[in-house]
Formats: C-alpha cells, structure tokens, sequence
C-alpha cells in the first residue's frame, strides 16, 4: 500500500473524529502520553519543569496526545514544545483548530511523514498511537522515531493487539475484496449493510471488546476498512522495540498484564513463578484474550534503570488521577475494596487499613516522608508500616493507571 493511499484515507476520515467546539467542554486524556504518566515510566518521576520539554506527535491525527499533552504542559508552567506531524491536512486542521480552541501556543504543527524526520530533533519525548501498525514498515517507523530520541528519552506507543480484535481481520479481508477501488464514502456504506446482514455466527458480532464499528464513519474505516493494519502480540511488541535498539520499560496499565488478576488457581499460577515481565504479560494476553491494544514506553536499554520509580522512600511524591481521594477515602470502608471495570470484567482491589486517611491527603505535592509524618499521630503508624501499606495501595491504583508518581 502506498503512503498516498493512506493519506487519501485520512484526507476523506480524520480520525478520531473530534469537533474543536467540544474544547470548551472537556480535556480529552489517556494513555500514551499523559504528562503524569509519562514523567514516571521515562524520567523515572524526574521533571524540572522549568526546562523545556522537546517533545514529537507522530501521526498526531485530530490532536488527542497533541492538546492533552500541549495542555498539560502549559498548565504545568513547562517552556517546552510539540512538534505534530501527520500526512493528512484534514487531520492537521482538526488538530489546529482544537489548539486555537484552547489558546494554545506550544506546538508546532507540520505536514509531513515520521519516516522522514531530516534534521527535526532531538526529542526527550515521542508520542506514536495508533500509527505504526498502519505502516508498510513499521519497524522502519520505529528506527526513524528512535533515531530522533534524545539521551534518556523514551517512545509512548500503542498497537493494535490480535486476539481482543478476534473477528476484525477476517471482515477487513472480505470487505477488501468486495469494495476495490469504491470511492470512501461508498465503502462505509456498503460495510454498513454488511454489518446489518451478518449472521449470527460472525466473530465480530460475538467480540465484546470491539464496538468501534457502531460509532462515527471514521471509526468504522478505521476498523474495518483500513488499507494496513496489522496487530501486535506481546512477543511481536517487544521484537519491534528490539529491532529499533529500545525495549519495553512498562506496559500501560501494568496490572492489566498480572496473570493473578485473571487466574486464581494457586497451582496453574505456581508454575509462572520465574516467569518475567513480558512472559508474564504474553501468558495474560493468550489467555485473558481481551487485549485490544498494547500501550507501552519504549526506552534504550541502558536508561530501564534510571527511569524506574518505586514507593520506596519519604521523597517520592504520590499524584492521583481520574480519582478524587477524599471521595474514594469517605466511601471505601477501612479494609474494603475498590471495584473497576477492566477490559469488560469487574476486579476488586482490597484496600489497606491506611488507604482513607492516605488518599484523602493526597495532593501531588505531598511526599511520602510528609504524609507519613501528618497522619502518624491519629494512626500510630511506623513509618515502615505506613510504607507497607502505601505500597498495597499504589500496587493497586497505580497498577490500574489510577495513580502515578513523581520526585520531589
Ligand atoms: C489512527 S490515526 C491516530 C491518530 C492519533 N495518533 C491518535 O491516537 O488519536 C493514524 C494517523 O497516523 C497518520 N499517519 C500514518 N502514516 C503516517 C506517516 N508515515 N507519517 C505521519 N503520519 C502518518 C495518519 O494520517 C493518521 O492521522
């Protein structure tokens, strides 16, 4: 497939569809690329934000990563910018009007492809969701992303995963033949009255993780339609990353990967003992069969142990996000639970006995060392009892992308 096909693609479908007027309402956040997030999976929780940050979009599209970073960036008094590049204009003007939307003045906005970076860099932060898997190449994606990687940077990805996406590349193949050379327009509305007529024995239609195809046009291009799309297992990930000289720091959110959240036969879960990391997730990804996607920050090799963070001393300092800790700590008894919905299953994550008078002082700005020292008289915690039960915690919330961390 040539480049101007895909650039045809998303001249005729930006995707994610996005109306800049819906700027006033909400900031768009997520995985990859989440200011918190990534400053503890590739600075190791390290940020002087009086520096600035250089950071890359590849294949920015309608400017989720984009605003939300350029966003966060701008809130957080950091000088630095965004570089955005795309192929499409479409996508690009989307992306420009959502930042005019918001005032924002951070990014630099380029049409142009991540194969051909010529001179731009270097970056200590590359943004590419959703896009590699659309390249004819996308290891040749991935080096020319790493070539523009400043020392100690690191690459947010995401890729679509196969067994989660059961039943989408049988219907892309037959839509392929069936619909060659319609024009965009007609596709969609031909794989709409396909979607309709399929029996009740469709993949797709028995895949509760994929509802994409419901929503907008752009979506169901996207799934169904592509001209390029090929998913990543586990194995496949870290292959990738080895194959630009970068490798798997953290999969995003890490507690989605644990085979005990899924299995809780003592004896089957006996025999992963010694298993890493990555086994570990590929075993989980085969058998939960629900991924959909891997996030992942891709680091050198040399900068993995820099870059790691652990609740392990009074400096650290715990940031919440997505939940409000004094309304989690009113509601959750001492010793209950807290329950989420993950990849369409429920799991309940047993809080500690601390878990109400931590989470209600949490403010990202408060280090451990401090909230040890304010909740100590009430509680008569030691400090390594305290640190014991903030690591029950952290397991849990920052597991589930729920908390992150950061030092002072
Ligand atoms: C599925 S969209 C993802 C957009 C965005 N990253 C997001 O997550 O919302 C893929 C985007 O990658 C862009 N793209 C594909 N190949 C590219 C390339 N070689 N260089 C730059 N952009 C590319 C497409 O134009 C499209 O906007």
């Amino acid at each position: 497939m040539s480049i101007d096909d895909l650039r045809a693609q998303y001249e005729a479908y930006p995707y994610p569809a996005r109306n800049p007027a819906d700027e006033s309402k909400r900031l768009i956040t997520g995985s990859p690329s989440h200011l918190d997030e990534l400053v503890q999976h590739v600075f190791g929780g390290r940020i002087d934000h009086s520096k600035p940050l250089r950071v890359l979009v590849a294949g920015g599209g309608t400017g989720d990563g984009t605003i939300m970073l350029a966003q966060q960036m701008a809130d957080a008094g950091n000088p630095g910018r965004i570089t955005y590049i795309d192929l499409s204009d479409a996508s690009r003007a989307v992306a420009e009007a959502r930042a005019k939307a918001r005032g924002l003045t951070n990014i630099d906005f380029r049409r142009g492809s991540l194969l051909e970076l010529d001179g731009l860099g270097p970056f200590d932060y590359i943004d590419c969701c959703g896009v590699l898997h659309h390249l004819d190449d996308p290891a040749a994606g991935l080096r020319s992303l790493a070539g523009a990687l400043a020392p100690g940077g690191g690459i947010g990805i995401m890729v679509y995963a196969p067994y989660g996406r059961t039943g989408v590349y049988p219907m892309q193949e037959a839509l392929r033949g069936m619909t060659e050379g319609l024009p965009p327009t007609e596709k969609v509305a031909l794989a709409r009255r396909l979607i309709q007529a399929l029996p009740s024995t469709n993949w797709l239609l028995n895949n509760p993780h994929i509802s994409d195809h419901r929503l907008a046009d752009a979506n169901l291009y996207d799934l169904l339609l592509h001209s390029c799309d090929r998913p990543y297992s586990m194995p496949q990930l870290a292959e990738l990353a080895d194959s630009a000289g970068l490798a798997i720091a953290t999969l995003i959110d890490p507690l989605r990967y644990e085979p005990s959240l899924w299995i809780k036969d003592a004896r089957v879960l006996k025999r992963l003992e010694g298993m890493g990391m990555l086994e570990r997730a590929a075993w989980t990804e085969r058998i939960t069969g629900a991924f959909t996607k891997h996030i992942a920050y891709l680091l050198r090799p040399a900068d993995l142990d820099a870059a790691r963070i652990a609740p392990d001393g009074p400096d650290v300092i715990p940031v919440l996000r997505d939940i409000d800790g004094p309304m989690v700590a009113k509601t959750a008894p001492p010793g209950g639970s807290l329950e989420f919905d993950l990849m369409g299953s429920v799991v309940a994550l047993p809080l500690p006995r601390l878990a109400g008078p931590i989470l209600s002082r949490i403010d990202g700005k408060t280090s451990l060392g401090a909230l040890h020292t304010a909740i100590e008289p009430t509680t008569k915690a030691t400090w390594e009892q305290f640190l014991t039960q903030f690591r029950q915690l952290f397991d849990a919330l920052g597991g589930l992308g729920k908390m992150h961390l950061r030092r002072g």
